[in-house]
């Protein structure tokens, strides 16, 4: 039986629509400032879905498109500012940031209370420590989808592919934080496919199509695709879809699945903060 298709973005729809519901009776509304620097195409998509999402929630938002000559100092001086600014209770900058700046002292320098990405080494520490406050929305989406399909993930066998600090290791964390037991595959990994084939929950967060065939795939398996690559002006995955939905029982489609959940779950931790905000 072919697997049964997880739409990311009615359930996205849905938590928007919740957190619309919410926003709609508050005083005082949640402050985003979204910070995009240069002219990479795809980080303004990006910042434009997040503004879309943040102004259709009712949130205040502060949008600030900086140019690519931008320097370190001033985008720190910025951060200064929207760190101190009462009405804004997240920030988030897009990565990735001009070469010339460096991306970690620049995510450092954002409040740990008003980091909505999750990004800052305290988010991250937190999320080890199982203290989490404000946990990277696309780990959350991963999460919430698995979840959304019923299967437990205690006692399950998760292999997560790719270990950066914003999608492989968090989400590898939060897995293991529902008792599944947790392999981190990445470049180096010798047969990858004794790895895979073992998977109930399989996520690829790698950012190379077609990474993922029929014949890697364990029967029945929760596939989550991260991965977003751009071929010949269309966006696909990193796994082969078509042929993987034979053999998964549940699969997430790109575009369509992480992407609109990763948005939502920015929401929901915008809110989150705002409640943070009143706690200091
Ligand atoms: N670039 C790619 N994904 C993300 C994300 O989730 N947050 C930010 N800030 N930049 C990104």
């Amino acid at each position: 039986m072919p697997a049964k298709i997880i739409d990311g973005n009615k359930i996205a729809k849905s938590i928007l629509e919740n957190i619309k519901n919410k926003v709609k009776n508050m005083k005082e509304k949640p402050g985003l400032a979204l910070v995009l620097v240069g002219n990479n195409p795809a980080s303004e998509v990006y910042v434009n879905f997040k503004e879309k999402d943040s102004k259709e929630a009712g949130f205040y938002c502060e949008r600030y498109n900086l140019s690519e000559e931008t320097s370190e100092i001033d985008l720190l001086k910025l951060i200064g500012d929207l760190n101190q600014k009462e009405s804004l209770h997240g920030i988030l900058v897009q990565l990735p940031l001009p070469s010339h700046i460096d991306e970690k002292l620049i995510i450092n320098s954002i409040l740990p209370h008003k980091d909505v990405d999750g990004f800052t080494p305290l988010s991250l520490g937190n999320l080890i420590c199982e203290n989490m406050i404000l946990a990277p929305a696309t780990a959350r989406a991963v999460i919430y989808l698995v979840e959304s399909t019923g299967v437990r993930i205690e006692g399950k066998n998760a292999v997560v592919l790719g270990r950066s600090n914003i999608v492989g290791k968090p989400t590898a964390m939060m897995l293991l934080e529902r008792n599944a037991t947790v392999t981190i595959c990445h470049s180096k990994t010798k047969y990858l496919a004794g790895y895979t084939k073992k998977a109930d929950i399989l996520v690829v967060a790698v950012g190379k199509q077609n990474l993922i065939r029929k014949d890697m795939v364990k029967e029945g398996a929760v596939v989550i695709d991260v991965g977003i690559n751009r071929v010949n002006g269309k966006l696909v995955g990193d796994v082969d879809f078509e042929n993987v939905k034979e053999v998964a029982g549940y699969i997430t489609p790109v575009p369509g699945g992480v992407g609109p959940m990763t948005r939502a779950m920015l929401m929901d931790n915008t809110l989150k903060a705002m409640g943070l905000s009143k706690k200091i």
